[in-house]
């Protein structure tokens, strides 16, 4: 079955949990992954993985010692993720996403990058509000909060919580996106430059 089916698929079974009917477009992908950057990153983490699109993406360009865990909800798109890309850490509820933080040991880790496609506009306010706010915590000091939505509805809280705010709409994407990249206050690390591919500001 062809990615786009299997997506509709899903959709059609869960339309709220899954968000849109079609994958990202590679355009879309390309975009969420550009201004990363990848020799720096060594713990990413994406959030609702659907059929890999930008799974993909990430994986062709993180450093080969990194790190990536990915979440994703629907139990048989993760299977067939964690099928194609056994070097990645796949799991289930990124509303967890804290408890899968830590180490063998127990010991935090902190996320240099969070790609993510999760359809927070179906998401209760809590919800947003609570995953959010444990995005905003596992990211490390100079870290990158990537996320595509549909609409605005996140750009209040964006706007308050991150040093650095980019938006941008991608036009060819099935519908068009707008991609939020979202800097956290740097310690000693050079900021990315979030500004560098945006067409409009937030
Ligand atoms: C709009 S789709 C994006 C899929 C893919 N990233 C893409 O760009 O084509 C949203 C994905 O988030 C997943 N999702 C929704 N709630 C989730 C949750 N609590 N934890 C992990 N994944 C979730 C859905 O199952 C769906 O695959």
């Amino acid at each position: 079955m062809s990615q786009n089916w299997l997506f509709l698929k899903h959709f059609l079974r869960s339309p709220i949990a899954i968000g849109s009917v079609m994958p990202s477009s590679r355009h879309l992908a390309a975009a969420m992954v550009r201004c990363v950057e990848w020799e720096q990153t060594r713990v990413i983490v994406e959030l609702g993985a659907g059929t890999g699109v930008i799974t993909q993406e990430i994986n062709a360009l993180r450093r080969e010692n990194s790190s990536f865990l990915s979440f994703e909800y629907e139990n048989s798109l993760r299977e067939n993720l964690a099928q194609c890309y056994p070097n990645v850490s796949f799991y289930k509820d990124a509303f967890r996403l804290k408890d899968h933080m830590v180490t063998q040991q127990e010991d935090k880790i902190r996320a240099d990058c969070i790609i993510s496609g999760l359809p927070f506009a179906n998401f209760s306010q809590q919800q947003r509000d609570n995953l959010l706010n444990d995005i905003y915590d596992v990211l490390n000091p100079g870290g990158l909060f990537v996320a595509f939505q549909y609409t605005r509805q996140l750009q209040p809280f964006l706007v308050s919580s991150y040093d650095k705010l980019n938006c941008h709409k991608v036009w060819a994407n099935l519908p068009p996106a707008y991609v939020y990249l979202c800097q956290k206050t740097s310690g000693s690390k050079a900021p990315v430059d979030v500004h560098r591919r945006g067409d409009e500001r937030a």
